[in-house]
């Protein structure tokens, strides 16, 4: 078959093989060195980890792979979608190219635009490519543009807008290590498939209609642990093409599972499973799967209960699984191996996992036979719990009790309901498993803290809705995840109370910062923030002075005006909620809040853009209830009962908190009553003045909204009064004029610019009949070679360019100038010349000689050299070259 994988596999390597990339081979699916930050390798740039970090210097500047890849567990985890969606692999290879501080953005666009379109690589018509790029990466966006001519609406910038980083187009190898701003290829399959455009849909994986296949990361960071971005020691290029979406687009099929391989893979797990329908989703989740797990046993890994081992055991439980859906007992899935590695017979590596076959198979067969043990049992577990109901629902309780406990998968679970007519809760199934993460977050930090003595029944007990400042004795000191009986001078560290006033980041509030200080202040620990796992309250900080001892008496005090603005700016969203609900409409409903002291953060959806007079009407309603001075209360009350009296509840909530009995309604006058238990004000006239800073679109149907309240609302407008009293004094305007002064100015900025225009052609058109003069012929070619007066601008340049070459027709001509002490070279050689000489190798040839750079094509190319002085005799020399 023409474009079968092998051959897509080879061309992209004999592309950049011919582009002076070096072709290096796939590593091992383990990280090097067991790195814990990625446990599977899940792109190819991870062997090249320590050189984007500047850690280790590449041996080669551009290189190529081919690099097998598992994305099952971790950042990257596309487990659940294999079997739903056309395009999803838990087992990959990803095609990448790499420059290691040799090119940046515009090559490596280049580059990829060239392998995608030109008739001797892939081919693809352009005009079912679309690209998108980071929202605040112009330079890729003008590239696209202008260099590779996209038009605009073919060209989408994704960003979350004031949350730097957080993007589809902002790549991140883990929650730690490179990353930096990226720019995707889209292709379109065309309008029989459903499908948004990218960026356009909340769920950016929705629709199968456009098809990323092409991601082009530029890195530029190394992402610490605590959030912060420090910049690499060099910009590079890392890039992914996923090898079976290209194969899909090139093999002209509408699914990964139609290309060659899965196609002829399918056959073999149909024949094993005897199972005739080739479409079921089944068999494409078997086929995915023993694709991972051949290649992560080969590279040495086995099934287990933790960590990497963990992932391949859930990988292969998931492909027996779907074998049972499929109607299949028996031990089947290591029968897929041979069948593998013969569809493989051209793969570099086919050789050695041939050798390995045994192995491979026999560790599949012993991890299904003992799966099969629990499947049996946890299968008579579930017609228990059916037989047991006297409702056609199956409680998300019990569901869960049998994934969690048993191994069964909700998937199976749901599909043997299904057969029952038997509904299941899964809206509880998934409260319970968020609880469940709680408490393995938990357990996890408690492990790695080695502190597990600390009992979970004892929750840390709050204090902070009535108190700022209370008495507490140290139950435990976390420093460098050892518990330790001291804390120094200068130690970072955790501290644990019996008891707080600290409240800990919750509901979008965040963490409170303060001091615990040891008696007669012997010893102060600053808090800079507070977290809470389960029930337990953590303080993060350093000892600024003297030493805290485990069992210590302490006094817990949360810095007041922290305190007190994070809860003025709590109350303000409940207040904002009540307010979108009056002037855009009770469909208004909370997505996410972030409080801090600073200023307040609030998503809601609505589809609409707020129009400014809505904006400035809601900041007019706020202020009003400022001036009205309502009161803040809170009730504990039970769930049902918050529910039946109004209280409403952000979705958030809604899904954490499903079941919970006693929640914290908080009212605020009759405006606003809503399920919360963060901090807040006494009364809205604490709030004191608002303000809004910022309305946008962050996903589809979501706005959100930012905001200011007390003196940093004030600061902000005195900042803006004081900056248009400048502009006042800049301007020689007035507030009643300034607008005008302002259409004015650029009004005349106009003029002048068509003044200039007009000179600039005037000028050229002069030079150019100047030039007309130079004219000679070397060897049969007219060339016109001249150095220019001082200072002249580009853009006049191309125009005395253009005007000679319509005049002349045919004619080569190299023209330079010096600005800001460098000489600026430009040559063009028509169209009839080109076969006898060629702009770029002139320009190569007189670049050489003055210390230049530059480029471009047969026809024009252009550069900046340094070497003036000795210029105009080089230019001399040009001639004599020409002649001889
Ligand atoms: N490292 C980038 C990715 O995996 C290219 O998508």
């Amino acid at each position: 078959m023409k474009n079968n994988i092998s051959e897509i596999r080879q061309t992209f390597l004999k592309f950049f093989k011919n582009k002076n990339h070096t072709i290096l081979k796939s590593s091992s699916l383990i990280p090097a060195d067991n790195d814990p930050t990625v446990l599977i390798v899940n792109a190819g740039m991870n062997q090249f980890k320590e050189i984007f970090l500047g850690l280790q210097s590449p041996p080669y500047q551009q290189v190529a792979t081919a690099q097998r890849c598992v994305r099952a567990g971790g950042k990257h985890n596309d487990l659940s979608n294999v079997g739903y969606t056309t395009r999803h692999h838990t087992f990959f290879e990803m095609l990448g190219n790499f420059s290691f501080g040799s090119y940046f953005k515009k090559k490596a666009i280049e580059l990829a635009w060239e392998l995608l379109t030109s008739s001797d690589w892939f081919n693809i018509p352009k005009e079912r490519l679309l690209v998108t790029v980071y929202a605040y990466d112009k330079e890729s966006y003008n590239i696209w543009i202008n260099n590779i001519g996209l038009p605009k609406n073919r060209v989408i910038q994704i960003g979350n807008k004031k949350e730097l980083y957080h993007s589809d187009n902002f790549w991140k190898m883990g929650d730690t290590g490179p990353c930096g701003p990226s720019s995707e290829i889209f292709y379109d399959r065309g309008d029989h498939l459903l499908g948004t455009l990218p960026g356009s849909s909340e769920d950016q994986e929705s629709g199968d209609r456009y098809i990323e296949i092409w991601n082009l990361v530029f890195m530029q960071f190394n992402r610490k642990l605590d959030g912060t971005m420090i910049s690499l020691p060099k910009p590079t290029v890392d890039t992914g093409m996923g090898l079976e979406r290209i194969a899909s687009v090139l093999q002209n099929v509408d699914s990964n599972y139609e290309i060659d391989l899965f196609r002829q893979l399918i056959i073999e797990v149909a024949k094993i499973i005897n199972v005739s329908d080739l479409h079921n989703r089944s068999l494409y989740v078997i086929a995915d799967h023993i694709r991972s797990c051949v290649f992560l046993i080969f590279d040495g890994l086995f099934p287990s209960n933790e960590g990497r081992g963990y992932i391949l055991r859930r990988i292969i439980r998931r492909a027996i699984i779907y074998g049972n859906l499929l109607g299949n007992n028996n031990i089947f899935f290591y029968k897929i191996v041979k069948p593998l590695i013969d569809l493989m017979d051209d793969h570099e590596i086919v050789h050695s996992l041939a050798q390995k076959q045994n192995i491979i198979e026999d560790i599949l067969y012993n991890e299904e036979k003992n799966f099969h043990h629990t499947l049996k049992n946890g299968l008579i577990l579930l017609n228990h719990e059916m037989e047991k109901l006297d409702s056609n629902i199956l409680s998300g309780a019990r569901a869960f009790y049998l994934y969690d406990t048993h191994g069964l998968p909700l998937d199976l679970i749901i599909e043997i309901c299904n057969q029952k007519n038997i509904q299941v809760n899964t809206q509880e199934f998934y409260y319970q498993m968020e609880l469940q993460r709680q408490r393995s977050q938990q357990l996890y930090f408690v492990k790695n803290a080695k502190y597990a003595f600390l009992s979970m029944d004892k929750p840390t007990s709050f204090l902070g809705y009535d108190h700022i400042h209370t008495k507490g004795q140290v139950i435990a000191l976390i420093k460098d995840n050892k518990l330790v009986q001291i804390l120094n001078e200068g130690e970072e560290a955790i501290v644990l109370l019996d008891q707080t006033p600290f409240y800990a980041e919750s509901g979008g509030q965040i963490g409170d910062k303060g001091k615990i200080i040891v008696q007669k202040k012997i010893g102060i620990f600053n808090v800079y923030d507070t977290k809470k796992y389960g029930h337990i309250f953590y303080h993060f900080g350093k000892m600024n002075k003297g030493i805290l001892k485990l069992g210590d008496q302490v006094e817990a005090i949360v810095d007041k005006n922290i305190r007190i603005c994070t809860s003025v700016n709590h109350s303000a969203t409940h207040l904002l909620h009540a307010i979108l609900r009056i002037v855009l409409g009770k469909h208004i409903k909370q997505k996410g809040s972030l409080v801090t002291d600073q200023y307040l953060r609030f998503d809601f959806y609505h589809s609409d853009t707020m129009e400014r007079e809505q904006i400035r009407q809601v900041e007019f309603l706020f202020n009003q209830h400022i001036w009205s001075n309502l009161p803040i209360s809170t009730e504990i009350m039970d769930l049902d009962r918050a529910k039946s009296t109004g209280a409403i509840s952000s979705s958030s909530f809604e899904k954490k908190y499903y079941q919970i009995s006693e929640v914290r309604v908080l009212n605020i006058g009759v405006l606003s009553k809503e399920i919360c238990a963060g901090t807040h004000a006494k009364n809205t006239s604490e709030i004191g003045l608002f303000y809004i800073t910022a309305e946008y679109s962050i996903a589809a149907n979501t706005r959100r909204i930012e905001a200011i309240t007390r003196e940093v609302a004030l600061n902000s407008i005195q900042n803006k009064c004081s900056l248009i009293s400048n502009l006042n004094i800049v301007l020689k305007s007035s507030d009643k004029n300034i607008m005008e002064q302002i259409f004015s100015l650029q009004k005349q900025v106009c003029s002048l610019e068509k003044d200039i225009k007009f000179f600039k052609l005037k000028y050229a058109s002069q030079k150019s009949e100047l030039l007309v003069d130079k004219l000679r012929k070397i060897q049969g070619i007219p060339i016109i070679v001249s150095q220019l007066e001082d200072n002249i601008d580009k853009e006049t340049l191309h125009i005395i360019l253009n005007i000679l070459k319509q005049k002349l027709q045919s004619v080569v001509i190299v023209l330079s100038t010096i600005l800001n002490d460098k000489i600026h070279l430009f040559v063009s050689v028509t169209n009839d010349l080109t076969n006898r000489i060629n702009a770029l190798n002139i320009i190569q040839y007189l670049l050489k000689k003055i210390e230049g750079k530059g480029g471009g094509n047969k026809n024009f190319a252009q550069g900046i050299g340094k070497n003036i002085s000795t210029f105009p005799s080089i230019l001399e020399s040009f001639f004599q070259t020409i002649l001889n």
